[in-house]
């Protein structure tokens, strides 16, 4: 099952970070606008209390009814402009954040679709599909709100100590007195969090997995009656996910008070102070408001950076997982300046192949052959020989790691990949067919092919008898309730999709399933229209593609054991006759 790799207890990571803000250049003009915004917003708020001060000492202590008003007008003007910065701020990063998050997407989708099939052989896919969904989501927090607001809240402190000071120095001295223990506070609150966060995290990443693999294997927990079992592995994921969430939400509702608390007994000292020195003088009544407004102000952002910071800290877990996906160089490029390739001229050549997926186990030995322009030849062996490598490494999907692989005397490496995939049609063992109508699922590698040709081509396949019967006929889509392909009609739709390609090299790998003898002669007859007078090689189960082969190929654990035709193996009687006799004496 794929397991999230989790680090726990992630410190924010600042060269991330920086990496981050790479994808934030195109944007820079509408940021340097946001953070103008946020100076101008954050300022406004703490301006109000010491606008107040004014207006209470000069105006309201005084008498004077006429300047109040004017105040009252500033005020209520200020209050205004906040609300109309605020909500252009944050229709702006909201802006920014959801074009940063479609590139970052968009960047991590073509690195992934490039990378080689190794990368897929070793990585789940619940693992992909979360980078590029969750993982990207969770930057989205960073950037629409997080880093935006934890910007302005500091701008908001630094305003509020700047108003605060020059209201009166003595009380801000006395007010930030509580500082410490607010530090103190946040700091534990942090780190707590922290660690149940990151355990929040790997929770849901298990849970997704779990369905994942649950949701794919449907068939086999139903049919094995796993549904119990799987009921009861899911319910206990669940429930420590619930624990863990109900942990987090405790300290949330204990910090939350302490917060409050803490904001209570900087106004007692400031209500204090304010009974000992208002009747000296030093102490106006104004100020008294102010202060009590500048502490309640103060504490809001405080709180809610210690917040975000755990915001700032899972985009970076989630950043960290993005780029290490963006840093996988699993890709097999073209050669500097490899050539052009639009036809078959003589034929292919394996020579001496050697191949080992993992660089340990050797699956293919000093493997040599060769299919003239215009020749098929069928490869048979029994399952695991390495009979599917052959056509891997033909694609280039895999590198090989010793011997040279030909197209026309040149080596398969000097030929751009796209050309050679264009000319080279495979049909694979496993057929896979995509949520589109049947029409599209033929003419994929060809979107200048006509509705015409394809029914032309799936005539010539003994195909267009069902697909006419289907629902929508060519329009239905394959993956639609009550258009369930059975494993023959998929079969015959991926032929007329190799078809479609007008390939100069077909390659087929034969399914192994056997189907009900009127698909069988259906295919079989589909099979000989495709090979005739094409260059081919086909991993043959069945006796008439063997048959209809000009040469075989028989390979044994790797290794090429035999080759001829069938009369020539029969005769020799070698592996081939051992094979044919076990396998198709009975049949024939
Ligand atoms: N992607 C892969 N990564 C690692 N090992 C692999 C991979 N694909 C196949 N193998 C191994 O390579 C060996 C040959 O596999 P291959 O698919 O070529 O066999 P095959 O002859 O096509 O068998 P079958 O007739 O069952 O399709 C097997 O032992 C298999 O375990
Ligand atoms: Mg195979």
């Amino acid at each position: 099952m794929a397991q999230e790799q989790e680090t726990d207890a992630k410190r924010v990571d600042y060269r991330l970070l920086r990496r981050l803000l790479r994808f934030l250049k195109p944007y820079k003009f509408h940021l340097v606008g946001g953070v103008l915004l946020t100076l101008a917003s954050s300022a406004l708020g703490p301006l109000r209390p010491f606008i107040t001060r004014i207006a209470v000492d000069d105006h309201i202590a005084k008498g004077d009814l006429d300047g109040l008003v004017m105040f009252i007008g500033i005020i209520f003007g200020l209050v205004i402009i906040q609300g109309a910065t605020q909500y252009a701020l944050s229709l702006l990063m909201t802006w920014i954040g959801q074009r940063v998050l479609l590139d970052i997407r968009n960047t991590l989708f073509n690195h992934v679709q490039a990378l080689a099939l190794r990368f897929y052989d070793t990585t789940p896919v619940g693992r992909i599909v979360t980078r590029v969904t969750n993982d990207v989501e969770v930057l989205n927090e960073l950037f629409s709100a997080g880093v935006v607001l934890m910007i302005s809240d500091i701008m908001v402190i630094l305003w509020i100590l700047t108003f605060m000071w020059n209201t009166s120095s003595d009380l801000t001295l006395l007010t930030i007195i509580i500082l410490p223990f607010l530090l103190v506070a946040s700091f534990i609150f942090r780190a707590k969090v922290r660690v149940v966060y990151n355990k929040i995290r790997q929770q849901v990443a298990r849970m997704n997995s779990f369905i994942n693999e649950f949701i794919t294997g449907m068939t086999v927990v139903q049919l094995f009656r796993q549904e119990k079992r799987m009921e009861s592995n899911f319910r206990a994921i669940n429930q420590t996910h619930r624990e863990l969430q109900d942990q987090s939400i405790m300290y949330y509702a204990t910090f939350f008070p302490v917060v409050e608390f803490l904001s209570s007994v900087a106004l007692a000292i400031i209500v204090w102070y304010a009974s000992t020195h208002i009747g000296t003088g030093e102490m106006t009544v104004g100020m008294l408001i102010a202060f009590a407004q500048f502490t309640e102000m103060f504490f809001r952002p405080v709180r809610d950076l210690t917040e975000k910071y755990n915001t700032l800290q899972s985009s970076v877990v989630a950043s960290e997982r993005i780029f290490s996906m963006l840093d996988t160089k699993l890709t097999i490029d073209d050669a500097p300046g490899a050539q052009l390739f639009d036809e078959l001229k003589s034929g292919i050549e394996f020579s001496h192949v050697d191949f080992s997926y993992d660089g340990t186990t050797q699956i293919l030995k000093d493997v040599s052959f060769s299919v003239s322009r215009g020749e098929t030849l069928a490869i048979v062996g029994a399952t695991g020989a390495g009979k599917s490598s052959i056509i891997n490494l033909l694609c280039r999907f895999y590198e090989y790691q010793g011997g040279e692989i030909l197209i026309d005397g040149k080596s398969i490496r000097s030929v751009r990949q796209e050309d050679l995939r264009r000319r080279i049609a495979v049909v694979l063992q496993d057929v896979f067919l995509f949520s589109r109508s049947v029409e599209e699922n033929i003419s994929l590698g060809r979107n200048d092919i006509s509705r015409e040709e394809v029914i032309e081509i799936a005539k010539q396949l003994g195909a267009h008898g069902f697909i006419s019967k289907l629902p929508h006929g060519y329009d239905t889509n394959v993956r639609e309730r009550g258009a369930v392909l059975s494993v023959g009609q998929k079969q015959l739709i991926s032929f007329c999709r190799a078809l479609a390609q007008d390939p100069d090299i077909l390659i087929l790998d034969e399914a192994t399933s056997s189907i009900d003898t009127e698909s069988e002669q259906l295919i079989e007859a589909s099979i000989s229209t495709m090979l005739k007078g094409r260059t081919s090689i086909v991993i043959a189960h069945r006796l008439s593609t063997i048959q209809r082969a000009d040469r075989i190929l028989v390979l044994h654990k790797g290794e090429v054991a035999e080759t001829g035709t069938h009369a020539e193996l029969l005769a020799a009687g070698g592996l081939y006759a051992r094979l044919h006799t076990l396998q198709f004496a009975q049949a024939s």
